[in-house]
């Protein structure tokens, strides 16, 4: 069965479109729908942030037709995993739960990944470099997602 994995972030035009384009660039996306989305609605309609843009451009990706979106309890129902950059997405996405098994599905990013990091810092305020520390930090999140969903393809 096709699986689906969501990333979200606080304003969907930094880190989770990041995630977005790093997962699908990893998986067979016939088998794996990937989508992002904000906790916030301050960017709906956007393009990620140029930053990002020019981060995934430097490493491959195509990341500039995404569209802000923001995250909705529908979102409970149409996604298997949902990832969240930071704790304070966590806080958000979970705090409009309303059942065990829509908690189950949520965690962070990086409990997916070897880093001593615990979250993907959020990058708006800072400088470049941010950017590329977090698409490193996303990046090692996201190759150990892909290499578990394809353990699951085809079920
Ligand atoms: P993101 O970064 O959550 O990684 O997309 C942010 C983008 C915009 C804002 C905050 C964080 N903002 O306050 O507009």
């Amino acid at each position: 069965m096709k699986k689906s994995v969501l990333m979200v972030c606080l304003g969907n035009i930094c880190r989770s479109p990041l995630a977005e384009g790093i997962l699908k660039n990893k998986v067979d996306t016939s088998n794996v729908f990937v989508d992002s989305a904000g906790t916030a609605g301050y960017h709906i309609g956007n393009a990620p942030d140029p930053r990002s843009i020019a981060v995934a451009k430097k490493y491959g990706m195509d990341i500039s037709q995404q569209r802000c979106r923001k995250f909705t309890p529908s979102d409970f129902d149409s996604f298997d995993m949902i990832y969240a950059m930071d704790e304070s997405n966590y806080n958000n996405i979970v705090r409009l739960a309303t059942t065990a098994d829509d908690i189950s599905k949520v965690k962070l990013l990086l409990e997916e990944s070897d880093s001593a990091e615990t979250e993907v810092p959020d990058p708006y305020y800072g400088e470049h470099d941010g950017f590329e520390m977090v698409y490193h930090l996303i990046d090692s999140a996201c190759a150990k997602i892909a290499a578990k969903l394809e353990i699951n393809y085809g079920r």
